[in-house]
């Protein structure tokens, strides 16, 4: 479907290009993000919207290794904590339903349990923690704006990034890092992009086709037919 969308110009085929182009980047070469792209990265999520223009965010630049171990273990800790719950209540199970080998489901959830799926924040060249304002309603959204700015700016950049939440869930870890990196009561964590060069180009995820996705007017009402031939996306 996307790509028999007619853009109407070169500005706006360019900017859907990244769109389609972004992936969650999780693993990446040992090159340096110059400090003029991380300058841009950092200034197109200051140009994210919020409500209010309250602009709550604020970002902490994370690049000393030490500081990165630490990132990545507290993310571990927690991705190894939140599967293994999601193993122990068969939730795991249920999204693997469509893996069949054995042997494959059984890695799968050994990776995910060990929650290495989160360590790669220490081999990122850089970590951005993303922090909101408490005090402004709007905050999650706000910061989420200001986050997704920055990922597809470094798409744009032909650098790779990944957006995570695993070390922001719970507040133990919560508190682990705000005292580690000494942020201040009046905020809380909202995420965390890792980027850096990536080391190869990921698959593109799954995507609801959107005739499964839009209603028309009012729920029920779907917008678009399901296409007919090729079984393809809407
Ligand atoms: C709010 C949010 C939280 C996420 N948290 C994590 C995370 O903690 N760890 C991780 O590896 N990926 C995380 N991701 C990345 C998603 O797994 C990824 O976006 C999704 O699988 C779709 O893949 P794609 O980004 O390559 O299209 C997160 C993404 C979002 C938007």
């Amino acid at each position: 479907m996307a790509e028999e969308l007619k853009l109407k110009d070169d500005y706006a085929a360019n900017f859907f290009k990244v769109v389609l182009d972004r992936r969650s980047v999780r693993k990446y070469t040992e090159e340096r993000i110059s400090d003029e792209d991380l300058k841009i990265i950092l200034e197109s999520g200051r140009q994210a919207p919020s409500g209010e223009n309250a602009q709550p965010w604020r970002f902490i630049v994370v690049r000393d290794q030490k500081n990165k171990d630490f990132l990545s273990s507290v993310g571990k800790n927690a991705s190894g904590r939140r599967f293994t719950g999601e193993y122990l209540s068969k939730r795991m199970q249920d999204r693997f339903e469509g893996l069949q080998d054995p042997e494959k489901r059984i890695q799968a959830f050994k990776r995910l349990t060990s929650g290495n799926v989160s360590a790669f924040m220490a081999e990122a060249d850089t970590n951005i923690i993303i922090l909101g304002r408490k005090d402004v309603w709007d905050a999650p959204f706000d910061t989420s704006a200001a986050i997704e700015n920055m990922h597809l700016t470094c798409t744009s950049l032909g650098l790779g990034a990944c957006w995570l939440v695993a070390p922001c869930i719970d507040v133990r870890d919560e508190m682990k890092m705000k005292n580690y990196f000494g942020i201040p009561e009046e905020f809380k964590l909202f995420g965390i992009l890792s980027m850096g060069v990536p080391a190869r180009v990921a698959n593109p995820r799954p995507r609801i086709p959107l005739h499964e996705l839009v209603h028309n007017e009012k729920y029920g009402e779907y917008l678009y037919e399901k296409p007919e031939e090729k079984g393809g996306e809407a």
